[in-house]
């Protein structure tokens, strides 16, 4: 159900859960102290409890009343990218509920680059947002994705169609050097200049690595459509009739339905791959093959894209 500005600050100030647009993704979002409309939110979502959440705030005020021992490395990453698609991981403050941290000592923070966030957030207060898809379910980037995935009861706040596409880039302050856990829009070489020191591009982690978890959500599996996705090197002279293809490079490609090609633009394909997964699906392809990505880390969005893409096609 699409509701109006005001609607949507009544409704989380009473409890209610709401989705709301950011630059990434759209979030599920709830008041971050109030645990019933946490609870609600898991419920919502199908999510295990013991995933935490990002903590979506409006300004640095709001950052340090949920925060301890704020590093300098904070202030100078929020000065360089807040607004933007960049979550911080710090020490919690004890005030924070447990359900939102799903245990841990630390917590998620992040002020998103949306005028509706940014105005919604300053009325009602810190919110808690996973990204607002049913688990298993890519993220979605506009509010079609929402009536795909929840019946009319839930009040969507309507951003029309998010910018980036992917999630945000998750960096941990609490380890002995910053770290990537999740690669978004945000580079590591960008993350390196802001703070004078060198950050390392992320390192996909082999599933059956024994280190503990660092972030709890890369544990879970994560959405595969259920055409099969692979990566293809050469697209082939035919192409297979159930198969969807997704190109980057500058070739001649045929003019055909089941062929999209981003001529090298690669924030596109950032901002369409959720809907591409999506749209496979409805229209029942078997297969999506996705040209191969060159592996160029200073380009901001590639890392993301090999790791949301190399995702959807594990065993
Ligand atoms: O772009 C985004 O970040 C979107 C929009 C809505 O802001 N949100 C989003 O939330 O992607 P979610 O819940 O789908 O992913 C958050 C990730 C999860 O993998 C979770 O495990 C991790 O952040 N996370 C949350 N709190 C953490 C913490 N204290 N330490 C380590 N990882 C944490
Ligand atoms: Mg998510």
């Amino acid at each position: 159900m699409i509701i109006d500005f005001q609607t949507a600050v009544k409704l989380i100030k009473k409890g209610d859960v709401v989705a709301f647009p950011t630059e990434t993704v759209y979030g599920l979002g709830a008041d971050a102290n109030n645990i019933m409309a946490i609870k609600r939110t898991y419920e919502l979502k199908g999510r295990p409890s013991d995933n935490p959440l990002i903590v979506h705030v409006s300004s640095i005020s709001q950052a340090e009343d949920i925060t301890r021992n704020l590093p300098d490395s904070f202030y100078k990453l929020a000065e360089s990218f807040w607004p933007g698609p960049l979550t911080l991981i710090v020490e919690k403050d004890p005030s924070v509920p447990d359900i939102v941290t799903g245990g841990l000592s630390t917590v998620a923070v992040r002020m998103p680059n949306h005028p509706l966030a940014l105005k919604l957030i300053t009325q009602t207060g810190p919110l808690t947002a996973p990204s607002a898809n049913k688990s298993g379910k890519p993220s979605p980037t506009k509010p079609e994705h929402l009536l795909q995935d929840y019946d009319d009861s839930l009040p969507i706040l309507d951003g029309g169609n998010t910018t980036i596409g992917l999630e945000s880039t998750i960096l941990d302050l609490t380890s002995k050097k910053p770290e990537i856990l999740r690669p978004g829009a945000i580079s590591h070489v960008e993350l390196s200049e802001a703070l004078g020191e060198e950050i390392l591009p992320f390192q996909e982690k082999k599933n059956h690595d024994s280190k503990p978890v660092k972030s709890p959500g890369t544990k879970y599996t994560h959405y595969k459509p259920d055409a099969e996705v692979k990566w293809i090197k050469k697209i082939p002279k035919s192409l297979e009739n159930n198969a969807l293809y997704v190109v980057y490079s500058q070739n001649e490609w045929p003019d055909v339905k089941n062929l999209i090609s981003y001529k090298g633009n690669f924030s596109i394909l950032a901002k369409d791959l959720y809907d591409i997964f999506r749209r496979a699906d409805h229209l029942q392809y078997e297969k999506i093959y996705i040209e191969e990505l060159p592996v160029l880390h200073e380009d901001t969005i590639i890392p993301a894209l090999i790791n949301r893409i190399s995702k959807a096609c594990t065993e």
